[in-house]
C-alpha cells in the first residue's frame, strides 16, 4: 500500500507545492470569511511531541479541528515510547488507530521508521536535521508578500541547523539562491541537509555580504532544541552573526525579515529587527495553520477537484 508522507521538503515536487499554495490561498480565504469548511470529519491525528513546541502543536490542533477532525496531543515521554517500546511497533499500533501522525522528535530516523511502519500518513513537525512544515509556511509567505520566490535570493544568518537544512532543500525545487553565512565549524553539511547538489547555495565568511542583493534575510535560534548543553560555546560562536540594523541596511528597503520563532531579541537578532517594518514574522507564524490544513488534506483526500473540496459540511 502506497502512503504519501511528508518527512522531507523534498518529499513533494514544486508542482505539488504550487497545489497545496492555491488549496492554501482557499482555505485562509474562507477561514477569514468564518465560512466552515469541515472536510476531514471523522479523522483523527496524533501529535507526537518529543520536543517543545508553541506554533506546530497549535497550527496542527487548531487546523484538524477546523476542517472538522480531531487531534490528539502525545508527549513521548507520557507514551511507552518513552520507556523504550519500538518506533516500529508504535507506528503500527498507532497507525490503526489514527488518520494521519505528526511527529516532533530529534534524530529524522526516529521519523523515517515510524512512516516505514506506518498504515497512514507521516507528517514531520521537526527534527534535528529537518523542518519542512516551517519552510512550505514561509514560502507561502514570502509569495503572498512579495510574488515569486524562483530566481530570488534568500540569505540565511547564523547556524546552519534543521531550518537552514529545509531552505537548502526548498532552493532546489523552487530554483531561488541561498546564501549562507555560519561562523567557522558551523557550516553546511551537504549530505546531512539531504541536498541533491551545491548550485543553489553560497557560502559567505561575513554575514554582511551574504545579504546584499538578498530578497529575504532570515534567521533562527543559535542553539536548537537538543543542543543546549553547547549553549554558552555558541554564544560566543555566533556574537557576530547577530541579524541587527546595520546589517538589514546592506539589503534592499524592500527586503524582508522572517524567523521561525521562537525568537531571541539581543541573541540572534536585534529588537529593532524583528519588531521594525521589514519584518513579516507574525504573517509568517499565522501561515502555518492555513499551509498545514492544506497539507492535512491533501495526504488524507488527494487532490480534491471541486474547489470547494469533497462533500464538506459547510453548516452554511
Ligand atoms: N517555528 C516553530 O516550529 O515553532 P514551535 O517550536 O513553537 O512549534
Ligand atoms: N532550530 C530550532 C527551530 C525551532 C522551531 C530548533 O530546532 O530548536
Amino acid at each position: 500500500m502506497q502512503v504519501n508522507h511528508f518527512l522531507q521538503f523534498n518529499d513533494f515536487s514544486r508542482e505539488e507545492f504550487e497545489y497545496l499554495f492555491e488549496r492554501t490561498r482557499w482555505i485562509k480565504h474562507e477561514f477569514k470569511q468564518y465560512r466552515r469548511y469541515w472536510p476531514l470529519v471523522d479523522r483523527t491525528m496524533a501529535m507526537i511531541f518529543d520536543k517543545h513546541s508553541t506554533r506546530t502543536r497549535l497550527s496542527f490542533e487548531a487546523g484538524m479541528h477546523q476542517l472538522g477532525g480531531a487531534a490528539i496531543y502525545l508527549s513521548m515521554r507520557d507514551t511507552q515510547l518513552g520507556r523504550g517500546e519500538p518506533v516500529e511497533d508504535a507506528a503500527r499500533v498507532i497507525s490503526r488507530m489514527v488518520d494521519i501522525v505528526m511527529i516532533r522528535t530529534h534524530e529524522h530516523d526516529i521519523v523515517r521508521r515510524f512512516a516505514a511502519h506506518s498504515r497512514v500518513p507521516v507528517i514531520n513537525g521537526l527534527t534535528d536535521e529537518y523542518h519542512p512544515c516551517q519552510i512550505m509556511g514561509d514560502i507561502f509567505t514570502f509569495i503572498e508578500h512579495s510574488g515569486s520566490i524562483s530566481g530570488k535570493t534568500v540569505a540565511w544568518i547564523g547556524d546552519s541547523n534543521n531550518v537552514c537544512n529545509t531552505w537548502l532543500q526548498a532552493a532546489e525545487i523552487f530554483d531561488f539562491n541561498v546564501h549562507v553565512s555560519t561562523p567557522p565549524g558551523y557550516e553546511v553539511e551537504p549530505e546531512r541537509a539531504g541536498l541533491y547538489g551545491t548550485d543553489h547555495y553560497e557560502e559567505f565568511a561575513d554575514p554582511h555580504d551574504a545579504v546584499r542583493d538578498a530578497d529575504l534575510v532570515t534567521t533562527d535560534v543559535w542553539t536548537s532544541m537538543g543542543f543546549e548543553a553547547e549553549t554558552e560555546e555558541r554564544k560566543k560562536d555566533f556574537a557576530d552573526f547577530r541579524v541587527d540594523s546595520e546589517m538589514m541596511a546592506c539589503a534592499r528597503k524592500s527586503t524582508v525579515f522572517m524567523h521561525c520563532l521562537p525568537a531571541h531579541r539581543g541573541e540572534e537578532v536585534e529588537a529593532a529587527v524583528i519588531d521594525g517594518p521589514q519584518s513579516i514574522v507574525w504573517e509568517e507564524a499565522e501561515n502555518r495553520l492555513h499551509t498545514q490544513k492544506a497539507l492535512m488534506e491533501y495526504l488524507l483526500l488527494g487532490r480534491v477537484d471541486d474547489p470547494a473540496g469533497p462533500s464538506p459540511v459547510t453548516g452554511n
